[in-house]
C-alpha cells in the first residue's frame, strides 16, 4: 500500500464552507481543540445533550479491551429521547416525518403522532409477551411503521434486528435463528418499481424453520392477499387498538439496543451489536455536527433504507433524537420517472440531502438535464456515504444538485462504527472532492503501514481507529472470539508478536494521507491490486475512468496475469448520450485506456476495458468486484444471491465473450 500511486494527491480543488453556513454553524473549529484537550470530557458533554434518568458514574471503562463500556451506571430510554422529551417540551405538533409512498400516497406524522404510535406498539409487543432483552426481527418496507417498530422495541428494551426487505427467505432465516428472535414484525408487502412487492410469503417461508418465533405482526400496506396462521396478527387489529399511554422505563447505558447483520459476501453474516447510551450519544451528536441539523428550520432527507445502518443512525435515532423534521420515501428513484428524487426535494423543501455515491453516479448516467428541470433551491447541505465518492461524481453532485455552491460532507463510517467517524464539518472544513478529510472531534483515526506504524503525510496504508468511541460495536452477537479476530488482531495488542500495548481497531479499508494530512479512502484492502510489484487501488483507477466525460460509473478488478502478476480489467458504464456502437465503442475504449495511463501513469493502464450497461451491486449499492473478477478470469460465477439484480451478470458475462 505504501507504494500506491500518488494520483489522488494531485487533486487540488478545495471548497471552503459558504460564509453564512460557517457563521451560523452548530459546531465550529473549537470542537477539535476541546476534544483534543480531553476526549472523555468532550464525549461526556455530548452525552449531556440527551435526557438521562440516571447519571453515569464513569465515562469509559476500557479495563477489559476490546470490550468497551461507555457511560457506566447511566440509565436512559432511547424512545423517550427521540419522542417524549420533544412532546413534553411543547413540540408535539412539529412534523417528524413527511412520508411519501412510491405510488404517490402521503402521510404527515407529527412527533405527538409518532409518540402515540410507538406507545401503542410498545403495549402490543408487551401483550405478545416481549420483555426487555428479547430479540425482535423487523422485515419491513419503508413505511413509518418500520421506524415505529424499532422505537417500540427500544422503548421496552427489546433488541431489534432489522433485516433489509430485499433479502431472501434464507437470509432472513439465518438472521432470525442467529438471534433467536421471538417476534417478527413485517408487512404484507411494499411498493417497488411501480408494483406491490410481497414480504409476508418470505416471512412465512423463513419462520417455518425458526422455532424461536412465537408471533408475527403484520402491517397492511399493499392489501394483497396473504396466507394466515395461528401466530399471525394484523398490526391494525392489535397495535392500533392498544392504549396510547405507555411509560418508558430507563435501561442501562450498555443495554443491547440492536443487532444488525453486515451483508458479508461469502462468509457467515456477523451480527453487529450496538448498545444504548454511547450509540445514541454519538448518532445524536454527529447528526447535529456533520449535517448542521437545525430542528426548527431544516427538512432533512436521508435516502437510505431502514434495513441498513445508515437508516438506523441517520433516519431513526440521530434525526429523531434531535427533534428534526425529515422526509421518508418508500420507493425507487426512477419510479414513475427519473426526476422523482428532485420532485420530492422541491415538494417538501428539503434542505439537507444525504445519499450514496452509487445514486449520484446513476443520476450522472441519466443526464444533467433531469435535475435541471427542478428548482432544488431549498437545499443547503449535501452528504454522501457508503463508498469512496469519485472526485468527478463529487463535482457533479455539487454542480447539478448543489447549484455549484453547496458544501458536501463525504462521511466515512461502518455498520461497526455505528456513527460517522471521518467527515468534513460543513461550517469549518474546506473540502476536497473525493476526500473524507478529517476524523471528527473525539475520534482518533489513523493510517498505518504493515507494521502498524503511523504513515507520514503523503503515505498510504490501512485505516485504523486508535481509541474506543461511544457508538462502537460491542461485539459480534454470540461470538466474542470472532469479534476480536475480525477487528482487533491485525495491529496492536491483539496482534500476535510485538503489536504494543495499545488496542487498535482495523477497519478493513485502505487509505492515504495527503500532504495536508487529509484522509482519502481507497476501498476495502481485499480490492487492492498488485500490478508488476505496485500496489494500485481499484478506487483510484475507477476515479480516473469517471473523470473522463464519457464515463458515468466504473468498476476495476485485478485479474491474474502471466506477466504482471495481476492485470487491471475495467468495466465502465458510458454516460447517457455516448455512442458506443461498433467503431465508436472501440475508439472510446482506446481513449479510456490512454486517459487512465495519462492520469495515473502507464503502470495503471487497464489491460482490458469492457463497456457495460450496468454493474453488479449489493443491495446496499456497493459494487461486487468479486463477481467481476470471476468474469475477468473466465471463472464460473460465485455466489450471486446478494446481488441487487442477478440478470446484470448475464449481461456482462455475455459481452465479455466479445473479447474487448
Ligand atoms: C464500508 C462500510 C457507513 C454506512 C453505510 C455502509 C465503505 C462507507 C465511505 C466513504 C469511502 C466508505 C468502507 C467501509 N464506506 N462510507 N464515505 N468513503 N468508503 O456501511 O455496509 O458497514 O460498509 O463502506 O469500505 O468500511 P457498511
Amino acid at each position: 500500500m505504501s507504494e500506491a500511486l500518488a494520483n489522488l494527491l494531485n487533486e487540488t480543488r478545495q471548497f471552503p464552507p459558504p460564509a453564512e453556513l460557517a457563521a451560523d454553524a452548530n459546531v465550529t473549529a473549537e470542537a477539535y481543540a476541546e476534544a483534543e484537550a480531553d476526549r472523555l470530557a468532550f464525549w461526556e458533554r455530548q452525552a449531556g445533550r440527551l435526557a438521562w434518568a440516571r447519571q453515569w458514574d464513569q465515562v469509559l471503562d476500557w479495563s477489559n479491551p476490546p470490550f468497551a463500556k461507555w457511560f457506566v451506571g447511566g440509565q436512559l430510554n432511547v424512545a423517550y429521547n427521540c419522542l417524549d422529551r420533544h412532546v413534553e417540551a411543547g413540540r408535539g405538533d412539529k412534523v417528524a416525518i413527511h412520508w411519501e409512498g412510491e405510488p404517490g400516497d402521503t402521510r404527515t406524522i407529527t412527533y405527538a403522532d409518532l409518540h402515540r404510535m410507538t406507545c401503542q406498539a410498545a403495549n402490543a409487543l408487551t401483550d405478545l409477551g416481549v420483555v426487555a432483552g428479547d430479540r425482535v426481527a423487523i422485515y419491513m418496507p419503508m413505511v413509518p411503521e418500520a421506524a415505529v417498530a424499532m422505537l417500540a422495541c427500544a422503548r421496552i428494551g427489546a433488541t431489534h434486528s432489522v433485516v433489509f426487505g430485499g433479502f431472501s427467505a434464507e437470509s432472513l432465516t439465518n438472521r432470525i435463528q442467529d438471534a433467536s428472535a421471538k417476534v417478527v414484525i413485517t408487512a404484507d408487502g411494499g411498493y417497488r418499481r411501480g408494483k406491490p412487492s410481497a414480504l409476508k410469503p418470505t416471512v412465512d417461508e423463513a419462520v417455518a424453520n425458526c422455532p424461536s418465533v412465537e408471533h408475527v405482526l403484520v402491517v397492511r400496506r399493499t392489501g394483497e392477499s396473504v396466507d394466515w396462521s395461528q401466530r399471525d396478527h394484523w398490526w391494525h387489529e392489535t397495535v392500533e387498538q392498544a392504549s396510547t399511554e405507555h411509560t418508558a422505563e430507563a435501561f442501562d447505558a450498555e443495554h443491547p439496543l440492536f443487532i444488525l447483520y453486515t451483508s458479508g459476501t461469502t462468509a457467515r453474516p456477523k451480527g453487529i451489536l450496538h448498545t444504548t447510551g454511547g450509540y445514541l450519544t454519538q448518532t445524536s451528536y454527529t447528526s447535529h455536527a456533520v449535517f448542521d441539523l437545525k430542528p426548527e428550520t431544516d427538512v432533512y432527507w436521508c435516502t437510505a433504507d431502514i434495513g441498513w445502518v445508515t437508516g438506523h443512525s441517520y433516519i431513526v435515532y440521530g434525526p429523531l433524537s434531535n427533534g428534526a423534521t425529515q422526509v421518508m420515501y418508500e420507493g425507487t428513484p426512477d419510479t414513475p420517472h427519473k426526476g422523482r428524487f428532485w420532485e420530492i426535494v422541491d415538494r417538501y423543501g428539503v434542505t439537507i440531502l444525504y445519499t450514496a455515491p452509487t445514486l449520484i453516479r446513476t443520476m450522472m448516467k441519466w443526464g444533467d438535464d433531469i435535475p435541471a428541470e427542478y428548482s432544488l433551491s431549498t437545499l443547503r447541505l449535501l452528504g454522501s456515504v457508503g463508498e469512496p465518492i469519485n472526485p468527478e461524481a463529487w463535482m457533479w453532485y455539487r454542480q447539478h444538485v448543489g447549484r455549484g455552491e453547496l458544501p458536501i460532507v463525504d462521511t466515512w463510517w461502518q455498520t461497526e462504527t455505528g456513527s460517522i467517524m471521518i467527515s468534513p464539518l460543513p461550517g469549518v472544513t474546506a473540502a476536497k472532492p473525493g476526500s473524507a478529510m478529517t476524523p471528527l472531534p473525539g475520534i482518533s483515526a489513523d493510517v498505518v503501514d504493515d507494521q502498524g506504524q503511523s504513515v507520514p503525510n503523503g503515505g498510504g496504508g490501512y485505516l485504523v481507529l486508535r481509541e474506543p468511541w461511544p457508538s462502537m460495536l460491542r461485539t459480534i452477537w454470540g461470538d466474542d472470539n470472532r469479534f476480536i479476530e475480525t477487528y482487533w488482531s491485525r495491529f496492536g495488542a491483539g496482534a500476535s508478536g510485538t503489536g504494543g500495548d495499545e488496542w487498535i481497531y482495523f477497519a478493513g479499508d485502505g487509505a492515504k494521507k495527503d500532504d495536508d494530512g487529509h484522509v482519502w479512502l481507497l476501498g476495502r484492502v481485499d480490492d487492492v491490486m498488485l500490478v508488476s510489484g505496485h500496489n494500485i487501488s481499484t478506487t483510484e483507477v475507477e476515479s480516473a475512468l469517471v473523470s473522463h466525460p464519457s464515463v458515468a460509473e466504473a468498476a476495476v478488478v485485478g485479474a491474474t496475469d502471466p506477466t504482471a502478476g495481476q492485470a487491471i480489467v475495467a468495466f465502465a458504464i458510458p454516460r447517457g448520450s455516448t455512442d458506443i456502437s461498433g467503431e465508436a465503442g472501440e475508439q472510446l475504449i482506446a481513449d479510456l485506456r490512454n486517459h487512465v495511463a495519462k492520469t495515473l501513469g502507464p503502470i495503471a493502464k487497464p489491460r482490458q476495458i469492457m463497456l457495460v450497461p450496468e454493474l453488479p451491486k449489493t443491495r446496499s449499492g456497493k459494487i461486487m468486484r468479486r463477481l467481476l473478477r470471476d468474469v475477468a478470469e473466465n471463472r464460473s460465477l460465485g455466489d450471486v444471491t446478494t446481488l441487487q439484480d442477478s440478470s446484470v451478470m448475464e449481461l456482462i458475462a455475455s459481452g465479455m465473450g466479445g473479447g474487448k
